[in-house]
């Protein structure tokens, strides 16, 4: 119940600051970045000067309307911002996605953000599609670009950064396919699956574990003895963003209630998005909550004491 309080806390009490890194001839690719949360952080990664803001979106039309809205609002110049393609049920689109990359002059940071939850059992490219898409490819395509991220570390002397959102959802996840000897067969079957939420926090979790277990390979290999890479993940609360799509009836109803007693803007939980992108070594395989590291956030006595907090910086 821990994090619940936390949660709860952090829904009603904290106020996050406007972000003011300084992303100045910074390349950052943003997935899922048409709408919601991931528009909002690219707009204010576009704000504090990044020189190329890629939104990685799955429908070309939406990904132009989102580059005027950003390009309308901060007054940056058209070049700042690319519109690449990229849908996470398609493994052809994401492995398309490495040429892109290739050509890019560097890579200082990605932002992970694109994700989904229903309440359809479909197999999407061997898995399930929530794990598809919140899993599979979002690992996939971690591993792609890390060695460009790699590359512009070596180049340009900096430390990248990979940051992938997860969810405090993760936290209430039964997983019972958990126990199972491969997980992922088990998390293939119809019959024994619960779907939206349960499996949405599922996803979530795998990107916790698979976030740690990462960034440990990336310190044993790297030759320093440091990752040249940090990666990280991060939740930004609950926010009001059209993420529950499908819900209907009854849940739709407690769901609205819920989003309007206790959710963050898109605008106000996107610096969240920001914080974990910008985030220095002390976050390196760790999961962040309100720009810190969360196994350190409200965990008591500091819960009482809310204004002990540093923010993780560059
Ligand atoms: N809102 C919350 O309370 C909350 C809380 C915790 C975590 N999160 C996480 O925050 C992230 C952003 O969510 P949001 O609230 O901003 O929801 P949203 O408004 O639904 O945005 C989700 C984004 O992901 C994209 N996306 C979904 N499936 C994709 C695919 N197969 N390929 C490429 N892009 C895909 C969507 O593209 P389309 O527009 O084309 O569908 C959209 O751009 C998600 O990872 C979500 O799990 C949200
Ligand atoms: C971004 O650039 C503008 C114009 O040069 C400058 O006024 C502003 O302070 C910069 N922002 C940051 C965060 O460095
Ligand atoms: C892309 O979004 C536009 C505008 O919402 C919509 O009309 C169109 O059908 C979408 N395209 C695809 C391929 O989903
Ligand atoms: C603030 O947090 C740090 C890190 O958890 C802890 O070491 C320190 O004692 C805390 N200070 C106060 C006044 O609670």
């Amino acid at each position: 119940m821990g994090w619940f309080l936390s949660f709860l806390y952090s829904q009603l009490f904290v106020t996050l600051s406007k972000p003011s890194e300084d992303f100045t001839g910074q390349t950052i690719i943003i997935t899922g970045s048409n709408t919601g949360l991931g528009l909002e952080a690219a707009r204010h990664i576009s704000e504090l000067n990044a020189s190329l803001v890629v939104l990685a979106v799955r429908n070309e039309s939406k990904g132009a309307a989102a580059k005027q809205s950003i390009l309308a609002s901060t007054g940056r110049h058209s070049s700042s911002i690319e519109v690449w393609d990229l849908d996470l049920q398609s493994y052809e689109s994401v492995k398309a996605f490495e040429n892109r990359v290739n050509k890019l002059k560097r890579l200082d940071a990605v932002l992970e953000n694109a994700g989904f939850m229903t309440k359809y059992f479909r197999v999407v490219g061997g898995f399930e599609s929530t794990i598809t898409t919140n899993v599979i490819s979002t690992f996939l395509l971690a591993l792609i670009l890390l060695p460009k991220l790699k590359e512009s570390a070596t180049k340009f002397n900096t430390k990248p950064r990979l940051s992938i959102v997860a969810s405090d959802l993760h936290f209430v996840a039964k997983f019972p396919e958990g126990k199972a000897e491969n997980i992922f067969d088990v998390l293939n079957d119809e019959k024994s699956a619960i779907m939206s939420m349960e499996r949405y926090a599922v996803s979530k979790l795998i990107v916790v574990f698979g976030v740690r277990e990462l960034s440990t390979l990336m310190t044993q290999n790297a030759k320093s003895g440091f990752s040249e890479v940090i990666i990280n993940c991060l939740t930004p609360g609950a926010c009001r963003s059209g993420f529950d799509r499908e819900s209907t009836g009854a849940k739709r109803f407690i769901f609205e209630i819920m989003q309007t007693a206790i959710a963050r803007t898109t605008e106000a939980g996107s610096r969240t998005l920001v914080a974990g992108v910008a985030a220095g070594e002390e976050s390196h395989g760790k999961y962040m909550a309100d720009f810190q590291v969360a196994e350190y956030v409200y965990t008591f006595p500091n819960f009482l004491y809310p204004g002990n907090k540093t923010r993780l910086s560059q």
